[in-house]
């Protein structure tokens, strides 16, 4: 089995890569605009410098490959409030060219690499999958673009496909100190420096967070499980604020630190929670292991 993962240098795309480097072929392009290549230390695979917005370097990429994990993108949401063309060109752009060049290519099935940011700030909670999508963010609109894009291919025969609705993921090899860090790693940074945790807002946001193995094991599930076509919600299922994720950080890390409350952050929204019904239902099975993995993300930032 051969496999190609876009953004496989990044923070998701490694641990795809991780958990299929011993029995399959694995192939990553990544143009390293956020990613690391030592991301991929000790995995084995092949890495190709590109962009996906490159024709010929995609069509380079896509040689006999079976399966596609498509992650790589603009990723973050005050990124893409500051420059939505550019946002658009790699997401939606990128997307419809990976896709192209996946079907003529002949490959079985691509996993498109989505998010919850497309349900927006819709009060109903936990979110569904039939909702009606209502992004409030460039990023979020593209991201719904790279789902109707999948759908179409889909529906028109040229390529079987399946959209992962992420929410908020964490784990090893996140990036603490990337100008738009996640609040995991940032916060498990300044709490092992005795530093105060910085909050976006009151910090009564909600959040369903999802340890990064499983959104890798979802991944790989739902690329070869060829009954799943549509899109799926993958998240923990169940909710926190951002005030009581900093107490368990303060706590893991041993931390003195204190929380300090600064302004809300652009195109944020308020709450998110998942509902999973979906996922389960495809079969796929994952243990509730959010302390545990978050202790284990703690020791990962400790060690470095
Ligand atoms: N981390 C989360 O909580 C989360 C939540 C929802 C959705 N997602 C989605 O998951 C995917 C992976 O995100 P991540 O958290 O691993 O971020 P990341 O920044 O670590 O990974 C993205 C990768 O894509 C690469 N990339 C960017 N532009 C590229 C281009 N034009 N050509 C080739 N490679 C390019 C980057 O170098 C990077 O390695 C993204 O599509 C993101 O939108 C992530």
């Amino acid at each position: 089995m051969k496999i190609l993962v876009t953004g496989g240098a990044g923070f998701i795309g490694s641990h795809i890569v991780e958990q299929l480097h011993t029995r399959a072929e694995v192939r990553v392009l990544d143009n390293l605009a956020s990613g690391f290549r030592h991301n991929l230390d000790g995995l084995r695979c092949e890495f190709i410098a590109g962009s996906v917005l490159d024709r010929i370097v995609v069509r380079q990429a896509m040689a006999n490959v079976d399966y596609v994990f498509h992650l790589a993108a603009m990723v973050s949401v005050p990124e893409s409030v500051q420059q939505p063309e550019r946002c658009a060109e790699i997401n939606t752009r990128g997307t419809s060219l990976v896709l192209e060049e996946a079907a003529r290519a002949g490959v079985k099935k691509l996993a498109f690499s989505s998010s919850a940011a497309i349900y927006g700030n819709s009060p109903v909670m936990p979110k569904v999958e039939t909702m009606s999508p209502e992004p409030t963010s460039p990023y979020g609109a593209t991201k719904l673009e790279g789902e109707r894009l999948c759908e179409q291919f889909t529906l028109q025969g040229l390529l079987a496909t399946v959209a992962l609705r992420y929410f908020n993921v964490f784990g090893p090899r996140q990036n603490p100190r990337s100008q738009y860090a996640a609040a995991v790693p940032a916060f498990i940074e300044r709490a092992l420096r005795s530093e105060p945790l910085v909050i976006h807002g009151d910090g009564e946001q909600t959040r369903d967070f999802v340890p990064v193995q499983m959104v890798a094991a979802a991944n790989i599930f739902l690329a070869t499980e060829s009954a799943a076509t549509g899109v799926f919600n993958v998240a923990g299922g169940k909710a926190i604020t951002i005030n009581q994720l900093a107490r368990q950080i303060q706590d893991l890390a041993g931390s003195a630190s204190e929380l300090q409350h600064g302004v809300e952050r652009a195109g944020d929204v308020k709450h998110s929670c998942a509902n999973i019904g979906r996922l389960r239902a495809a079969g796929f099975v994952w243990p509730d292991d959010f302390a545990t993995r978050l202790r284990a993300t703690v020791d990962f930032l400790r060690a470095k």
